[in-house]
């Protein structure tokens, strides 16, 4: 658990995203116009983690700013959750050329990036958005099974979702994809309760043995 205070993680977040902005370790650095880091307050609570720029992000160099993270935007709204309050970033920080899906030496060479960043930000609930984020931490499921359900993974709580741009092609994932972002407030709830025993349960005195 991260120590830092929110000055702090700020700055470490800044230092990352610089780096992140002239990172040579995949060959996506040649066709990229912009990286994309990803933004949003280092003390988010949640994060959301897509898959990889588009070609509006990569003019811009911020995430889900195109189409699908207009839909991103709705959906938060839906869930009472604003764009201002969450951190949003994407497996692989460099457009794919024409949008082709990342490569698995793309997403292993932007691994560590997404690394630290949940390491500073060290947020309550972790929601994935499509597949390929899904399988850095769920390999093999299907995301027609496991979507839009609370998981934990060592230490940490993740919710997989379908990805936003799914809903813009088919029309009825839309329900589905509404239909499971309405459970993040309860989810989040969920998170801080559970958060709370666990810090209860470390600071309460060991138990003593033969000392009676
Ligand atoms: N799709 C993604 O997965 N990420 C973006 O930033 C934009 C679209």
């Amino acid at each position: 658990m991260t120590t830092m205070t929110a000055e702090e993680k700020e700055a470490a977040l800044a230092r990352i995203a610089e780096e992140i902005k002239v990172c040579l370790r995949c060959e996506l650095h040649k066709t990229r116009t912009k990286a994309v880091p990803g933004e949003g307050p280092a003390d988010a609570r949640i994060m959301f983690i897509g898959e990889a720029p588009g070609w509006n992000e990569d003019q811009q160099g911020r995430p889900f700013v195109g189409a699908a993270g207009k839909f991103l935007d709705e959906l938060l709204a839906s869930a009472g959750l604003h764009r201002g309050d969450v951190f949003i970033t994407n497996i692989v920080k460099s457009r794919p050329p024409g949008n082709r899906d990342p490569l698995p030496d793309e997403i292993a060479a932007c691994e560590p990036w997404l690394a630290r960043q949940i390491e500073i930000i060290d947020p309550d609930v972790i929601v994935t958005l499509g597949r390929f984020s899904m399988a850095q931490w769920f390999p093999g499921e299907r995301i027609s099974k496991i979507h839009g359900q609370l998981k934990r993974v060592g230490r940490r709580l993740f919710v997989p979702m379908y990805h936003p741009a799914a809903a813009l092609h088919q029309q009825a994932l839309k329900t589905t994809i509404l239909d499971d972002f309405s459970r993040l407030p309860k989810y989040l709830a969920e998170a801080e309760a559970l958060k709370r025993s666990e810090e209860a349960a470390d600071e309460s005195p060991p138990h003593q043995m033969g000392m009676f």
